[in-house]
């Protein structure tokens, strides 16, 4: 359970728009449509006005998934809580650039600890921030709606940042876009440089998730 090679076009459900009083059901769901990774928002009404899952609710759903868990860290202390998120079995963790005291260190630590790391800037925050450790990640997160909530406007600008950051990275790092991702959305983000795309409201809001991904799969072609 890793993060797939660069160089495919992967769909990443967000399970902020699921159900959660039935969470295995939805995530069990997507992984029939051949998805690989799901992504996890870990919000902590501090860092942003909302509150969702943490390492109790994932130790859970571990036990009813072989997909890789990619989780976002929404969170104002992710060096404090990052073992405590691989324990309860996440493969990949992204942590934001705006509330990291050290990013290199904990890239470095969560090396160490056996997962994969990722940086992700605010739609406010510039790619400078990030340039000098983006080629420490092994994915970088770009925002394309201000962190928080699902179902939000995307916000074209912000996603012109993915060109910037993909001339950093280089093809080797996989880039993510997270933030009104759906059909129309995607050929922009995916012409950006993009190869990683979480789409929450855009697959949950519809009966039928795995058309739902596979309409996405089609528009990023
Ligand atoms: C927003 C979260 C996103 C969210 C995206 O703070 O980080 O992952 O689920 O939702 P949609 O795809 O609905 O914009
Ligand atoms: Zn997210």
């Amino acid at each position: 359970m890793q993060l797939p090679k660069p160089g495919t076009i992967e769909v990443v459900p967000s399970i902020l728009s699921a159900d959660f009083a039935r969470l295995a059901d939805e995530i069990a769901q997507i992984e029939s449509a051949g998805v690989s990774m799901v992504h996890l928002d870990v919000m902590d009404g501090h860092f942003v006005p909302n509150i969702t899952i943490g390492p109790p609710v994932i130790a859970k759903l571990r036990r009813y998934s072989n997909l890789a868990f990619d989780s976002h860290l929404m969170i104002s202390e992710p060096a404090r809580y990052a073992e405590r998120f691989v324990e309860a079995g996440v493969n990949h963790i992204t942590f934001h650039i705006e509330v990291a005291d050290d990013p290199a260190e904990l890239i470095d630590r969560l090396h160490e600890l056996g997962v994969t790391a990722g940086i992700c800037l605010n739609p406010d925050t510039p790619v400078e921030a990030i340039e000098a450790v983006a080629p420490l990640c092994d994915m970088v997160l770009v925002m394309t709606v201000h962190p928080g909530f699902g179902a939000q406007e995307f916000m074209p600008k912000a996603a012109k940042k993915i060109s910037q950051v993909r001339k950093i990275v280089g093809p080797e790092t996989r880039i993510e876009v997270d933030g009104g991702i759906d059909p129309q959305t995607t050929p922009i983000v995916v012409s950006y440089g993009a190869d990683t795309l979480v789409a929450g409201h855009a697959i949950f809001s519809k009966s039928d998730r795995i058309a739902a991904i596979n309409a996405i799969r089609d528009a990023a072609k």
